[in-house]
């Protein structure tokens, strides 16, 4: 079934929205910099936007499909110039107008947000929104569910790093994988950064 995610946003049913950047997010930060043009698809109410307009980046552009997420991180970004946010499908337009253009992509909870059977088409938007040579940094939700509940349901879909490795080997090469020591609460030990470097 496909997720109405404008729905989700208007019945206020975000349970993603934490009110703060991704803790994995702002604690590589602290050693560590991002240069040029930096996609975040999927960026939601926009919280790591604001993390991602200080990391040293040039742009910052944030893509949702939903208005009202749009709406929402439009606002919280208003006094960051080097950020945008635009409505726009990564499906669709990693394929147009932000082909080939990006420096980093960043990744946290859209991967888990689409359906399972998206996902190569995910790796090959990434890889196509990057310039040849750019590089993803992923947070990515391995396991969202308890041992007692229905490992298929969904969103978040849950992956593993076999998944990741087979997902993402004809457009990546993975460069460096860790566990952040630091996670929402709830999330710890469930998820895996990674850096990934496009292979042209
Ligand atoms: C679980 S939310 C996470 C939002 C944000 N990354 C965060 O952590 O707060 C997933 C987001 O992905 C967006 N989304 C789903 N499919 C998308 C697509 N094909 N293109 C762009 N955004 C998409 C949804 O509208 C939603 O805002």
């Amino acid at each position: 079934m496909t997720t109405d995610w404008q729905s989700l946003y208007e019945s206020g049913n975000t349970p993603w929205d934490r009110g703060s950047p991704a803790p994995g997010l702002v604690s590589w930060l602290e050693s560590h910099q991002l240069q040029g043009r930096i996609l975040a698809p999927g960026c939601g109410p926009g919280h790591d936007l604001t993390a991602l307009a200080s990391s040293g980046a040039s742009t910052v552009v944030g893509i949702d499909i939903a208005p009202a997420a749009v709406s929402l991180a439009s606002t919280r970004c208003a006094s960051l110039p080097s950020v945008s946010v635009l409505l726009a499908d990564l499906f669709t337009e990693a394929h147009s107008s932000l082909l080939n253009s990006f420096d980093w992509v960043f990744e946290h909870t859209c991967y888990c947000a689409i359906p399972p059977d998206l996902r190569p088409d995910y790796a090959a938007a990434v890889h196509a929104a990057l310039r040849p040579g750019g590089h993803l940094l992923a947070i990515f939700y391995l396991e969202p569910w308890e041992a007692h509940e229905d490992q298929n349901q969904g969103p978040p879909f849950r992956t593993s790093r076999d998944d990741l490795d087979r997902m993402f080997q004809n457009h990546f090469t993975l460069v460096e994988a860790w566990q952040p020591t630091a996670a929402f609460p709830g999330r710890e030990g469930r998820e895996e950064m990674r850096i990934l470097k496009r292979l042209d």
